[in-house]
């Protein structure tokens, strides 16, 4: 199997062909999604959610995001691997977003890196590019400005903050991001940014793209109570894993587990 390249992925929107994306966060999962067939996999930060149990991505550390890539990493043949930089490893100078970037290609072995944000970033960014290192962006509702926010409401329903995102969009493209993330964000601005940029747009909760990217434990439904609108759940892990535990809490008290041929 080839594995998919920076290259690939941009190819896949002059053909015209959707790119499908997931998160993980670890090495069982990770195998499972890419032998599934995801062209991309996430190490997303909200491993910050739904590994560690945090309201918001802020607090999740470089260090946390290297273990779980490298985790990932080793269970990936084929798809596109893309760590998120955690919040604060980027925003502080160019120099300190560069020094952090090298750090996790070297120490995790993911093909790129995203980072959420504009303009405002666009020099690191072209720094890290020009190192070398693939960068995807992320624009719209960006989880690490939460508390600038205020929510997790749509984000660019009014006109100045539509404007300002295909601008960001444009630049982003111009410093050499292969792709960009948007999310929450109305479905026609979507399509209007996917227009303005030959660079693949993948959306989440954003209406049709280039392409699309879920968290993985929302998609299998093992993260419950996370139902908004724009998800899609595929299955009921949650509940498959209930009834299997439940089980062998059963087998166990009962003295059913382990049997004559579960023992040496
Ligand atoms: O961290 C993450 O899971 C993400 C996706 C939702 C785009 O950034
Ligand atoms: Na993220």
């Amino acid at each position: 199997q080839k594995k998919v390249t920076t290259r690939k992925i941009q190819a896949m929107k002059a053909e015209g062909k959707q790119i499908a994306m997931l998160t993980s966060y670890d090495f069982t999962t990770a195998r499972i999604v890419d032998q599934a067939g995801v062209d991309m996999i996430l190490v997303g930060d909200s491993a910050s959610n739904v590994m560690a149990g945090n309201e918001t991505t802020i607090p999740i550390t470089l260090d946390e995001m290297i273990y779980h890539a490298r985790s990932v990493v080793r269970g990936v043949k084929r798809a596109l691997v893309v760590c998120d930089m955690p919040f604060g490893s980027y925003q502080i100078t160019t120099e300190d977003a560069l020094r952090n970037a090298v750090r996790i290609m070297k120490e995790t072995g993911v093909d790129a890196l995203k980072l959420e944000g504009g303009a405002e970033i666009s020099d690191s960014i072209g720094k890290m590019v020009t190192a070398g290192i693939p960068v995807c962006g992320h624009l719209g509702l960006t989880p690490q400005s939460i508390h600038k926010f205020g929510g997790y409401g749509v984000r660019a329903k009014e006109e100045a903050e539509a404007t300002k995102l295909i601008l960001d969009a444009k630049v982003l493209a111009e410093a050499g991001c292969f792709a960009i993330v948007v999310e929450k964000i109305p479905a026609d601005l979507t399509q209007k940014v996917a227009e303005a940029v030959s660079v693949p747009i993948i959306g989440i909760g954003a209406g049709s793209a280039d392409g699309q990217v879920l968290v993985v434990d929302d998609m299998l439904g093992k993260n419950e109570g996370f139902r908004p609108k724009f998800l899609r759940v595929y299955a009921n892990i949650a509940q498959v894993m209930t009834d299997a535990i439940g089980q062998y809490v059963t087998d166990v008290k009962s003295g059913d587990f382990p049997n004559e041929q579960e023992r040496y």
